[in-house]
């Protein structure tokens, strides 16, 4: 099984501060330093590494070509990703002496995909494919409408959740990977219980995954639910651990491995991740991951 990911690129610029800068404050920043980032790319790191086939789709601008080193670096097939004149999408990144993160995004070259592209790229995929889908790029309800169209499984994060998801139809994902914040933002509940319950009533035939930050993680679908706590470790960057985790959790499922083991995997990964530094360089290889699981 392949997985298609259309989604974002992005250069973090990644700023150390002693605490995320409030409105009206000046703040000097310890250390900066460039990496390579994205939801999308992350993501497909993060299957690539853990050993599925993975292709990314998505814009770069003329500042792009490290994001293609990366991908033959680390296994991601970019025949896909299409470079034009608009910039490389960039984030500027606050991490605070506890690792806690902000983001500020600028869409630029994530932000220019047209109908003639996706048509493009989904062209060369069908019904033996998954589609993964993050809310860092545009046409969002095009890409889903056209996807589902040919028979792809649709594994969405709905990350950032903004008012753009409202036009996709979200009866035809498959599976939905997001976080607590976005699991309220799109049912309007705060308890991880409630989240699922709303999402399987209002999508019953989907899968869901809900990572709960230091609560762990939560599989649900019409038949099984299953908890999976975090690894303990000292973080010292959390950008990029959901992810990680995004990433790793499809490919158990490509894998048919069982749902706990999916989950355990996935937790795995994303802890090693966060005691790194960066997006991309963060996200670890399945050997190291498995080797940490025997311990
Ligand atoms: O999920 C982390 C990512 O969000 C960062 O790499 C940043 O680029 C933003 O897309």
């Amino acid at each position: 099984m392949r997985v298609l990911n259309i989604g974002s690129m992005n250069l973090d610029h990644v700023y150390s501060v002693d605490h995320v800068v409030v409105p009206g404050e000046t703040e000097a920043s310890l250390d900066m330093n460039v990496f390579l980032g994205g939801k999308g790319m992350n993501q497909s790191v993060a299957l690539a590494k853990a050993g599925v086939p993975t292709y990314q789709g998505g814009m770069i601008g003329p500042d792009g070509q490290p994001f293609l080193d990366a991908c033959a670096e680390y296994g991601v097939n970019a025949d896909y990703i299409r470079r034009i004149t608009t910039p490389t999408g960039h984030a500027i990144i606050q991490i605070d002496r506890n690792a806690q993160n902000c983001i500020l995004l600028y869409g630029g070259a994530n932000q220019c995909l047209t109908e003639e592209y996706v048509d493009s790229v989904l062209a060369d995929f069908g019904s033996d494919d998954i589609l993964l889908l993050q809310n860092e790029v545009n046409m969002m309800p095009y890409i889903v409408e056209k996807a589902y169209e040919r028979g792809m499984k649709i594994a969405l994060n709905p990350s950032p959740f903004n008012e753009k998801l409202d036009a996709v139809d979200m009866g035809k994902i498959s599976i939905f990977l997001l976080n607590e914040v976005e699991g309220a933002q799109i049912t309007g509940l705060t308890d991880p219980d409630a989240i699922i319950a709303k999402l399987l009533e209002l999508y019953p035939h989907a899968r869901i995954v809900l990572t709960l930050g230091k609560d762990g993680a939560v599989y649900a679908d019409a038949n099984q639910k299953h908890f999976q706590p975090i690894f303990q470790v000292k973080a010292v960057d959390t950008t990029a651990a959901g992810d990680t985790f995004t990433g790793y959790f499809l490919a158990g499922l490509a894998e048919d491995l069982p749902i706990p083991d999916c989950l355990r995997m996935s937790a795995k990964a994303s802890s090693i991740a966060v005691s790194r530094e960066g997006a991309v360089p963060s996200i670890p290889y399945r050997a190291e991951v498995e080797a940490a699981l025997k311990v």
